[in-house]
């Protein structure tokens, strides 16, 4: 059988940087692990408009629907915001979620022990965290149609459309009720049921998907502001969250908040599966591009590392590396190893990008003896 096949698109600003820490620890698995990935690289967002006009081209985009996994380090910057809509480097992103249909994005938010005082909130709220955000990514008001500006009389009006299929929101919901079983068994889907008929309808095919299918989970209901408060006030009483597009996209910046640690978190992004069993996939850091730190060796590899553990559990099925790698990750930052994003005002002498990673490798290898 041939190697499995990653496709690397770094991005912009930090996102070459972290992914050369992945790289690190993706030859330690098959140096050491015999676990080699045939790996390939590509351009994405910015970095592939500057190259070629467009955030992502065809060629990228063909080689992402045959790989096994896509792993992206981040796209955006402000050398590209004077940019038409249509090229803009998110307009990359977007693409490839939405013609691989990754629709199932996996946000975990986990504190990490040594990490707890980071968080804003106070530490006995967040200690201990582990919520699974579960997003619906390909649909709703991202994509809806009609979008667009048109004028109106003698004024211009913005429109975008909130647009949920029965079958859209029952794919998602078996993610989550899936996903759940393997972790607390609790689900609660957050949308605006009180306000808009898509919330209506999302409410009732979760509801239903619940009830013929996994009567065993627990599932609750909440609006999705009030998910919000909940987060911030007692967010350990989640485990798993499904929620929409945008509301998705914002709880999920949240949640990641609390655990004072947007440098850490990965994400899944899963579609159908392949010929060979495996989900679609694209694996991503939650974090941006963070132009004002790139090239200085400042960013934090760490969420894009765990991204790189995702992959090794949810499309190759190597859950026992990826709880080595996230234990590797626990025991550097247990060592007292922080870049700078994990400095507390009292401040301290940081990492840097390649140290964090290169501590990780040496973690892998203690993880042998
Ligand atoms: C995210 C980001 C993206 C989104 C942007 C970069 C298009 O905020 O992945 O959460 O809005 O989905
Ligand atoms: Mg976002």
């Amino acid at each position: 059988m041939s190697n499995p096949s990653l496709l690397i698109l770094p991005g912009d600003g930090i996102g070459p940087e972290v992914m050369a820490e992945v790289r690190k620890i993706i030859d330690w698995f098959g140096a050491k692990r015999d676990l080699v990935f045939d790996v390939s690289e590509d351009l994405v967002g910015g970095a592939a408009y500057d190259a070629h006009g467009t955030p992502l081209t065809d060629a990228t985009m063909a080689r992402a629907q045959a790989v096994d996994a896509v792993l992206l380090g981040a796209v955006g910057g402000p050398k590209y915001d004077a940019l038409d809509f249509s090229v803009k480097p998110e307009r990359g992103l977007l693409r490839l979620r939405k013609e691989m249909d990754l629709f199932a994005n996996l946000r975990p938010a986990q504190c990490f022990d040594a990490l707890a005082d980071f968080s804003s909130l106070k530490k006995d709220i967040v200690a201990g965290l582990d919520i699974m955000i579960v997003r619906e990514l390909t649909s709703g008001v991202y994509f809806g149609e009609p979008r667009g500006i048109f004028t109106e009389g003698n004024e211009r009006v913005g429109i975008n459309t909130q647009r949920y299929t029965e079958s859209e929101i029952a794919r998602v919901a078996r993610s989550a009720f899936e996903l759940a079983r393997k972790r607390g068994n609790k689900v609660c889907s957050m949308e605006k049921a009180n306000v808009m008929e898509s919330g209506i309808l999302w409410r009732e095919v979760v509801q239903k998907i619940h009830d013929d299918e996994y009567p065993d989970v627990e599932l609750s209901h909440m609006y999705a502001d009030a998910g919000a408060m909940q987060l911030t006030r007692w967010p350990k009483q989640f485990d798993v969250i499904v929620t929409d597009n945008l509301f998705g996209d914002l709880l999920s910046d949240l949640a990641a908040m609390l655990t004072g640690s947007l440098g850490m978190l990965p994400s899944a992004s899963l579609g159908l599966p392949m010929a060979n069993g495996r989900p679609k996939a694209l694996y991503e850091p939650v974090h941006g591009s963070a132009p004002d730190i790139a090239g200085k060796a400042l960013a934090n590899p760490i969420a894009c590392i765990l991204s790189f553990a995702m992959a090794l559990r949810y499309s190759f099925d190597l859950g026992t590396e990826a709880d080595r790698l996230e234990a590797a990750v626990q025991k550097v930052l247990a060592d007292g190893l922080r870049t700078a994003d994990l400095m507390g005002p009292e401040g301290g002498s940081p990492v840097s990008t390649g140290a964090m990673g290169d501590a990780v490798v040496a973690a892998l290898d203690a993880s042998l003896n």
